[in-house]
């Protein structure tokens, strides 16, 4: 078996399900929330000690901006609170914060909230945390495009260059393709997930819901994804 087979090198996991963990409690969806990224954590500590590089979470689409405004801000303070008070485990764990997202419409705490542990975790290569806040697979994909046009328009790169490798390295962040994709909660959509990087992703849909999926849980998803044939067009 191949060693990418053994081991998925980009993770990426759809975190959904914490408000009806929350309503099937008779609790609001904000307790859902906070038991979502309380998990979070232990989950996180689980996947990089098995010896995964990459890991994206989609916290916040930017079509979440629908919610009623106690929902976004509650969860723009739980971001705020998690990125301040966990910063020094990810500095103890080694791990490299990244954000993929647009800036528009993020509030200054939640900027400044961004800019701190990036700056604070740059250095660290035990592996690459990749937080999708604010995110939209189609909304990255337009702001690639005007970057690399502007490029083009500065002469910086010919149209001839445009190639798939540009684009990948000009998306949000400079990130492997995911080669599992775990969507919790039983839905069995993308919902604007790393449309680009997720090309040939293997996709998992389990019908736990996000706060109770634990380390042994990911460990019954990496089961399933070892024993896929992954065949990127080829024959086998
Ligand atoms: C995922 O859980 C978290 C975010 C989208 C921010 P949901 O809030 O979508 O939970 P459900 O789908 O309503 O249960
Ligand atoms: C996707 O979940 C976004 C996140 C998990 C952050 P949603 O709950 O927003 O997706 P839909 O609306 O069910 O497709
Ligand atoms: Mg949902």
């Amino acid at each position: 078996m191949e060693e990418d087979k053994v081991l998925p090198k980009h993770v990426g996991i759809i975190m959904d399900g914490n408000g009806r963990w929350a309503k099937k409690r008779g609790l609001k969806r904000s307790f859902g929330h906070k038991a979502g990224a309380d998990n979070l954590e232990k989950l996180l500590k689980h996947i990089f000690n098995i010896g995964i590089k990459y890991v994206s979470v989609y916290a916040f689409s930017t079509e979440n901006l629908k919610r009623s405004k106690e929902e976004v801000d509650y969860l723009m303070d739980l971001f705020v609170k998690y990125f301040t008070k966990k910063k020094k485990i990810f500095v103890s764990e080694e791990l490299k914060v990244i954000f993929s997202g647009s800036k528009e419409n993020l509030r200054n705490d939640v900027l400044a909230g961004i800019k701190e542990i990036e700056e604070a975790t740059k250095d660290l290569k035990k592996g690459t945390f990749n937080i999708c806040l604010n995110y939209g697979g189609r909304k990255e994909l337009c702001d690639t495009v005007k970057k690399i046009c502007e490029k083009v328009m500065n002469d910086e790169i010919k149209i001839e260059d445009i190639n798939e490798d540009l684009i990948t390295h000009n998306l949000y962040q400079d990130l492997p393709d995911l080669d599992f994709v775990i969507r919790t909660s039983g839905e069995m959509r993308i919902s604007n997930f790393m449309l680009w990087q997720s090309s040939y992703a293997e996709y998992y849909f389990p019908e736990t819901l996000f706060p109770d999926f634990d380390s042994k849980e990911f460990d019954k998803a990496l089961l399933e994804y070892q024993k896929r044939n992954r065949r990127f067009g080829g024959v086998q």
